[in-house]
């Protein structure tokens, strides 16, 4: 489907959850965060029914999101049926990798064609003060696990803290003798990623070519999302970068999200779209729920307003990233 904007929207995110097992300071710090009830989330059955309408817009590539997408019971089911949808070419999952490891059996079989792990440190120390608990020798088990299979492309997200900045460093040498894509993402001021300032993207640049020498432009596409890569010599991973807040990608934004609890969001940023979870559960055929998904696209809006000084609360959204799944 083409929207206003004349922007081909064919990528879908969906949150199968809005719980995690981490407790990251600038996502779903240990206080302050309600759960949604079971009833309230979608049921699979339910989500596969908005992937087939969404299949009759034109949707061709799904993200699974959660929160912790791997602590719902049933996802490399989920996404095995997924697969089974006519039209969906590509299904990803960005995962926090705590869990991989434990079930990447499960996963490999399912037909994944890719696998985020959101890392931002390789000190524990650190890792537990981002997260709240040190799991990072689980998640590096769980990209040991992916590797030796050699079958599901890797990358890695690290959205860099002012506080964590000496060890931006570290973290790419995953990028160097391994295939592990290693983006930086500016922090987003949504939820509590409000209480924290991004890094711009210039200051990490600099602080790798003085490190590991030239960042060499990298003009072929990874993925489906808006991350723009570099080569580094000597390194077997590509070095991304997502940066919404320096370098706004809306103009070719080519996704909507899906919520656990159902509701279609035509932009990370605001509130507008469509609650479907009435219409699911109210027994809409997958062309009623198409036709009001369609109506969701159609006015989907230009750009985020991030940077912007008067940038209002009212014209955002009020979830935290765990309920919108990134
Ligand atoms: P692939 O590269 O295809 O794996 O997808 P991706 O980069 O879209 O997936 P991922 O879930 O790893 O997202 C990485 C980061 O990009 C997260 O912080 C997202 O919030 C951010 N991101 C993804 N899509 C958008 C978007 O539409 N707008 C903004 N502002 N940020 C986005
Ligand atoms: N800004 C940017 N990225 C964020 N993520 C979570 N919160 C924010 C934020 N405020 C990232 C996670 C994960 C991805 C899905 O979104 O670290 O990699
Ligand atoms: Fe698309 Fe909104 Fe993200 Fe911009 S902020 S890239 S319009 S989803």
């Amino acid at each position: 489907m083409i929207d206003e904007y004349n922007r081909k929207i064919d990528y879908m995110r969906i949150s199968i959850t809005d719980r995690c097992n981490l407790r990251c300071i600038y996502c779903m710090p240990g206080v302050g965060i309600d759960l949604t009830t079971h009833e309230e989330i979608l049921r699979f059955d339910e989500i596969l029914t908005v992937v087939e309408s969404a299949a009759c817009l034109g949707m061709k590539k799904i993200k699974i999101t959660g929160g912790e997408p791997l602590v719902r019971r049933g996802v490399a089911d989920l996404i095995h049926k997924i697969k089974g949808i006519s039209g969906i070419e590509a299904v990803t999952l960005t995962t926090n990798g705590v869990l991989l490891a434990e079930q990447f059996e499960q996963l490999k079989t399912s037909g994944l064609d890719g696998i985020n792990i959101s890392l931002d440190t390789l000190d524990e120390t650190e890792f537990e003060k981002i997260a709240g608990v040190n799991a990072l020798p689980q998640v590096l088990a769980g990209i040991d696990r992916v590797l030796a299979d050699q079958k599901i492309p890797l990358k890695v997200n690290c959205v860099p803290l002012k506080s964590a900045k000496t060890g931006l460093g570290d973290l790419l040498s995953l990028a160097k003798d391994r295939p592990i894509h290693v983006r930086f993402i500016e922090m987003m001021p949504i939820g509590y990623g409000k209480e924290y300032t991004y890094i711009h993207e210039d200051e990490i640049k600099e602080m790798i070519e003085n490190r590991y020498g030239t960042l060499k432009a990298y003009k072929q596409k990874l993925g489906f999302g808006p991350c723009h890569y570099y080569t580094l010599e000597g390194f077997q991973g590509k070095i991304g970068f997502i940066s919404a807040m320096s370098h706004q990608f809306c103009s070719s934004c080519n996704r909507v999200r899906l919520t656990s609890q159902g509701y279609l969001k035509s932009c990370l940023q605001y509130e507008l779209g469509c609650d479907l979870k009435p219409l699911l559960r109210a027994g809409a055929t997958v062309e009623e729920i198409a036709k009001v998904m369609a109506e969701t696209i159609l006015i989907k809006p230009k750009a985020h307003t991030f940077c912007k000084q008067d940038f209002q609360e009212n014209e955002e959204n009020k979830l935290p990233m765990s309920k919108i799944g990134g």
